[in-house]
């Protein structure tokens, strides 16, 4: 199949539009709130109306190719990898690589961030509760690589009692960790630090649904080999698939690959 490409001027339009949004931020006012609570940020209304409804129709159209899967005791629910949403969603990819949205999370993060090598299935993935008592456990976003990977978390689909559990500061020597609890609904925006929220995603009740779509942005994009095949054991697992996971990997020239 080939792949839908988004034109220049749609690219031009949709970096535009978070260019004008970022810029009526408070973003020195942000930073200092995310600072101040162990790299953390929620924003209820982040992205503009028509990308968040571009986003919401992406979702929906998508719901043919989740993956369903379930590991008890920690997570039940589908996900789609970003190989699917290239072939299939470009204007997800698109949001993911805008230049305005990179340089608004470096200046809330302080860090400079890459997107994820093509090869890792979390760099951009939606993920679908749709059937009763979907839900994850608690847990952190580790980092495979050798720097820091941070998650940011954008509300498409909310029509559920699902919520997301948080607890600040669990990993900042010497403090307290301070419990939250949200609902994020869509244009809503979570970003955090993988490796320093501890949080889960509550059970889905009957004749819900709740997509959420999640980017994934790293400050080295280097994995020891090791720690790649534990990656790619747990996205097979745990989210996507062996096909989705691995059919990539035999597929990849290894030019393309960025490890260390
Ligand atoms: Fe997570």
């Amino acid at each position: 199949m080939t792949a839908p490409v988004a034109t220049n001027d749609v690219r031009a339009t949709l970096d535009d539009a978070l260019a004008t949004r970022t810029r009526a931020l408070d973003t020195a006012r942000l930073k200092g709130s995310f600072v101040d609570d162990g790299a953390f940020l929620y924003l209820e209304d982040f992205l503009p109306p028509e990308q968040t409804a571009q986003l919401v129709q992406a979702a929906r159209d998508l719901t043919r190719v989740v993956n369903r899967n379930y590991l008890p005791g920690h997570k039940q629910g589908g996900s789609v990898s970003r190989h699917t949403i290239d072939e299939q969603a470009p204007f997800i990819a698109e949001l993911y690589r805008s230049p305005a949205l990179i340089r608004w999370l470096e200046s809330i993060t302080g860090d400079a961030l890459l997107p994820s090598p093509d090869d890792d299935p979390h760099a951009y993935a939606l993920y679908y509760y749709t059937r009763p008592g979907d839900h994850i456990g608690w847990h952190y976003d580790t980092s495979y690589y050798d720097g820091r990977r941070y998650t940011l978390l954008l509300g498409v689909i909310e029509e559920s009692s699902c919520r997301l559990d948080y607890e600040l500061h669990t990993r900042t020597p010497g403090a307290q960790a301070v419990p939250g609890s949200i609902q994020y609904p869509p244009g809503a925006i979570v970003l955090f630090d993988g490796d320093k929220l501890r949080h889960r995603i509550t059970p889905l009740g009957a004749d819900e649904i709740r997509v959420s779509l999640t980017f994934e942005y790293v400050t080295n994009a280097s994995m020891r080999p090791w720690w790649r095949f534990i990656s790619n054991m747990k996205d097979a697992i745990a989210y996507f698939g062996f096909r989705q996971v691995f059919r990539r990997l035999a597929g990849r020239r290894p030019a393309t690959r960025n490890t260390a």
